[in-house]
């Protein structure tokens, strides 16, 4: 096996049960030292028993009667599911011959935990790494990308000013050692969560109500999560994909463009990969509700049971599943399925990106900012967040004058970073992403061949 080769295929990250006997067992070993360079052989949603790992959320939690499906990202090595777009972005480099070891630097732009993704498979694939992002995210993100030995350069401002750190990049862009792994753009983030999340996805709702999903929930940043709608749509084209935003940063809701709380999403533009034809509705979620909901669930479960009339210890099970932005897709996945008035046969999938061990200085400030939060607050909060939720804050993308938007808003960002007008209209047929998508066949025999 050629050391650049090294990794999984597509079809193994899906189908980690297809590797070899030896290659898996030596995978399941490596988690005890996560340095190891088997371990990109764990970028699976799956785990040691193969099945998709998830929770389901009880109807007293969500106040729904669908069953809310949430796959659970925080396995994945590095602590994320976005170290698989990091993963497939370098591997196809280097299977087109463009990233070599020994002669290039990786250039990751993100706002945390793709830059963490792109420090780690560095780091196990033999490459120097460059993280750039914004210097006000968590300080659990900064500290997880040194420990992985990658640098960082830090642009000014949040979460939303990830504009910046794209202009940035334009200045990597010139030296040609540095190879920029490029998420909002390159389609191999594309491709992995439309094949491997998009499959995983499907099989986890096989074994609940109907077995269909009747909708996808996802708040995206590069947009990347959201292909799983594409997959999800492709087996049933019913199925309503809803892209959630916070509140503060209504950019796909109405062109809004201000500073929020949700790390990892709302980052003020359309992202080149998102194919807006497959996106359904757009949900606006306040950012205080996300921070507090987490605040509710990691630290006063107990309450929480009390006030959804559910056994106690009940909620154990969530303790450190969720981050920011894996509430509000909870959240988003609630609110559509009152919406839609979805029963209990019915299935809503979101994802929780990352878990909370990247957000207790999240719960810290929060706590600075509120003082004592007593529990008629907590309370309020309660009913107020996964009981409420203002219906004004939804946005059927359907209509073509609503895609026409999209598309013009998209071609505006691009246009910018030298993408061509003819490229980004090919963007507007859903011809071009299912060619993209194709491409995982090639891919993988590629990758295959290279490794006998
Ligand atoms: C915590 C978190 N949630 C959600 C997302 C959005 O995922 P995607 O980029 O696939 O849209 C990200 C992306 O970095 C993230 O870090």
């Amino acid at each position: 096996m050629k050391s650049t080769a090294s990794g999984p295929t597509y079809r193994e990250m899906l189908h980690p049960e297809l590797l070899p006997p030896a290659v898996r067992a030596q995978a399941g070993a490596g988690v005890a030292n996560e340095l190891d360079p088997i371990n990109l052989f764990n970028i699976t949603w799956r785990g040691s028993d193969n099945r998709i790992r998830h929770v389901v959320l009880s109807p007293q939690l969500t106040g729904v009667k669908a069953n809310v499906i949430v796959l659970a990202g925080r396995y994945f090595p590095s602590g994320s599911h976005k170290v698989g777009p990091a993963y497939t972005t370098l591997m196809e480099g280097e299977l087109a011959g463009e990233i070599e070891p020994g002669v290039h630097t990786m250039i990751g732009p993100s706002t945390g935990n793709f830059g963490i993704g792109v420090a780690y498979v560095s780091r196990l694939k033999g490459y120097p790494a460059i993280v750039i992002m914004p210097e006000q995210m968590s300080k659990e993100r900064y500290k997880r990308i040194r420990q992985y030995g990658a640098e960082l350069d830090l642009t000014p401002g949040s979460e939303s000013d990830v504009i910046l750190v794209l202009e940035r990049t334009e200045h990597y862009k010139k030296d040609p050692k540095c190879k920029i792994l490029a998420q909002f753009e390159l389609l191999p983030n594309y491709r992995f969560h439309r094949y491997v999340t998009g499959q995983s996805a499907l099989e986890a709702a096989g074994e609940y109500g109907n077995g269909r999903i009747a909708a996808f929930v996802s708040a995206p940043g590069s947009a990347g999560t959201l292909a799983a709608g594409d997959e999800i749509k492709a087996r049933f084209p019913d199925s309503v994909v809803c892209a959630v935003e916070p509140e503060e940063c209504s950019t796909l809701f109405n062109s809004g463009r201000g500073t929020h709380r949700v790390e990892g999403i709302g980052d003020k533009m359309v992202s080149l990969l998102h194919n807006v034809l497959n996106t359904d509705c757009v949900m606006l979620i306040h950012d205080d509700d996300c921070v507090a909901g987490l605040e509710l669930l990691e630290h006063h479960p107990q309450l929480v049971e009390e006030l959804a009339g559910l056994p106690q210890r009940s909620l154990a099970g969530l303790s450190g599943m969720f981050g920011v932005s894996g509430i509000c897709n909870v959240l988003g996945a609630i609110r559509l399925a009152r919406h839609l008035n979805l029963g209990p046969e019915d299935n809503v999938v979101t994802i929780a990106t990352d878990g909370f061990d990247r957000y207790p200085s999240v719960l810290t400030d929060l706590a600075g900012r509120c003082g004592e939060i007593g529990s008629s607050r907590l309370r309020d909060w309660f009913e107020s967040i996964f009981r409420g939720g203002d219906p004004r804050g939804f946005l059927d993308v359907r209509p073509a004058s609503e895609k026409n938007r999209l598309f013009a808003y998209k071609e505006q960002v691009w246009s910018n970073f030298g993408y061509m007008r003819a490229y980004l209209q090919q963007m507007q047929s859903q011809s071009f992403w299912d060619a993209q998508y194709e491409a995982i066949h090639r891919i993988d025999e590629d990758l295959a061949s290279l490794r006998r």
